[in-house]
């Protein structure tokens, strides 16, 4: 995809299509000078349209005029901003994904916008990032998997319009973030929507060294041989019934500014299919349970869009990688193992299996001794039921009390929001075990908070941690304005933001 910002009009364009906003009743002068000059070119169509209602610029809707040789440009696409108050760069990205789908729809390759001079309380920069993001995100589809792929030709060129010559390099530079970080966010989605029978732990395995080699990332994947060496029995025994080799996948990524400080270390879970083991999910919604890698594969996306923007940090991305399966070796309730930070573990169900291996991840962390430990995981069904699919849930230790503030913010502008639920030791209680030191379940009251206070014992005293649980997140049942059915690709966005926000990027 060829993204940039262009200095130039777009009444003297010559593009199959341009792009402009309308908000909803617009009445004295319209907000974008681009918008006041292509209505009187066109004789005060736009105008026309709005007083006979039949376009309101309601959010996300989209009329389509034929300039009919009165400008240089064959179509204006108006997209409805909603009304003026309520604007977001969260709409404007809504409003980018929808037209550039409208715009595929028409067969159209090249798109050009004016959208980023709608930028009223922000800058020109997180304007033009917010329509490049939303335009790429919007546009995305999985198809890899079809041989008969009939959808019209995607977008190949996207054209931000700029009137004016002294922002355009900052156009420019939110337009390459915008693109790093959409690319990223899709590789992600790639990745999570593959069926578990291709993404196996060993495919996400040679995917992350495949990115490693291809950007100068350092990548060590351990096999379970190592990782039974390193005394990895929690990961392990989540592994044992199935035959496909577990992998524990370890990517780091150094900025070359040789003074940086902050070391964040991401774990994200990656269980290629979660069946739920002995402890036998049902049947309904089964497919579903290849998306269990979401967090695991948002890391491998995080560690590309970092090394990509340069961002100055050291970031260590851990992926335990398996199935969870049912077999003859498989682990069974009651079982206890001894987990890598030498705590036993008595197994109740072993469809809680996400703690599992994030316990001996978590513990593992460590090593690195880090300024912040954040982990992504869909971890219990029990978030999604409580806060549904538009935000995650975060809990995290006390250590961690700065970064939750910083990490809602990020959470607000990217559209990927995070709720917080609370930690207290009460619901430690629920897990004390007769049998090992913990048990690996505490009932159905709570769950999403249990599964994270379980958690939270495998982090070591004093690092500051942060568990996201994007069970509901992860994955969309329907299509919204640049989210598809399918991987969301959800935390590449958020966590981007958080880290620049943090070191003030
Ligand atoms: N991967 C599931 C959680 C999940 C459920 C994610 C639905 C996305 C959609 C996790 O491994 C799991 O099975 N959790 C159990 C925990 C329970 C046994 C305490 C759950 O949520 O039912
Ligand atoms: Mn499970
Ligand atoms: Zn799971």
């Amino acid at each position: 995809m060829d993204v940039h910002a262009e200095h130039g009009k777009i009444e003297e364009k010559e593009y199959d299509i341009g792009v402009l906003g309308v908000f909803e009743s617009e009445t004295s002068d319209f907000t974008s000078k681009s918008l006041q000059v292509v209505d009187s070119a066109l004789n005060g169509a736009i105008r026309d349209l709005l007083e006979s209602k039949e376009f309101l610029g309601k959010l996300n809707t989209i009329d389509i005029l034929r300039t009919k040789g009165l400008l240089p440009l064959k179509r204006i696409l108006l997209v409805g901003l909603g009304k003026k108050d309520d604007f977001s760069i969260e709409r404007l990205r809504q409003v980018s994904g929808k037209t550039a789908v409208r715009t595929r729809e028409l067969n159209i390759q090249e798109i050009a916008t004016t959208l980023q001079e709608i930028r009223l309380n922000t800058t020109p920069r997180d304007a033009a990032q917010a329509v490049v993001e939303g335009s790429m995100l919007g546009i995305y589809q999985f198809v890899e998997l079809k041989t008969t792929h009939t959808e019209p030709f995607s977008i190949k060129k996207i054209l931000l319009l700029e009137r004016d010559i002294a922002v355009i390099d900052e156009i420019q530079e939110g337009a390459n973030l915008g693109q790093i970080i959409a690319e990223s966010t899709n590789f992600t989605r790639d990745l999570a929507n593959m069926p578990a029978n291709i993404a196996t732990p060993s495919y996400l395995a040679a995917k992350a060294e495949e990115l490693a080699t291809n950007f100068g990332l350092k990548c060590n994947v351990i096999d379970e041989s190592t990782a039974k060496e390193i005394g990895m029995n929690a990961f392990l025994s989540v592994a044992q019934g199935s035959a496909q080799p577990a992998k524990f996948i370890i990517i780091e990524y150094q900025s070359s500014n040789k003074e940086i400080l902050d070391t964040i270390v991401v774990v994200g879970k990656a269980i290629t299919f979660d069946s739920g083991g002995l402890s036998l999910k049902q049947r309904r919604g089964l497919e579903n349970m290849k998306y269990d890698k979401s967090g695991g594969c948002a890391v491998l996306g995080l560690m590309s869009a970092v090394r990509q923007l340069k961002l100055p940090v050291h970031l260590v991305g851990l992926i335990p990688a398996t199935e969870n399966l049912p077999s003859g070796n498989a682990l069974k309730p009651g079982d206890v193992v001894k987990s890598l930070s030498g705590k036993t573990i008595e197994i109740v169900n072993t469809d809680a299996e996400g703690r599992l291996v994030l316990a001996d991840a978590l513990t593992y962390a460590k090593k690195y001794s880090p300024t912040l430990v954040i982990d992504l995981a869909t971890l219990t069904g029990a978030c999604r039921v409580a806060l549904g699919t538009y935000a995650s849930g975060m809990m995290a230790n006390k250590q961690a009390e700065n970064f939750k503030e910083i990490l809602k913010t990020a959470g607000e502008k990217t559209g990927e929001r995070v709720w917080e639920l609370p930690l207290w030791a009460d619901y430690s209680t629920l897990i004390k075990s007769d049998f090992a030191d913990i048990k690996n379940v505490g009932g159905r009251e709570g769950a999403a908070i249990i599964a994270a206070a379980f958690l939270s014992k495998f982090v070591e005293q004093g690092i500051p941690w942060i568990h996201l649980d994007i069970a509901g997140t992860a994955r969309s049942d329907k299509k919204r304005a640049y989210i598809p059915k399918g991987a969301t690709g959800v935390g590449v966005r958020l966590i981007i933001q958080f880290i620049r926000d943090l070191l003030g990027n």
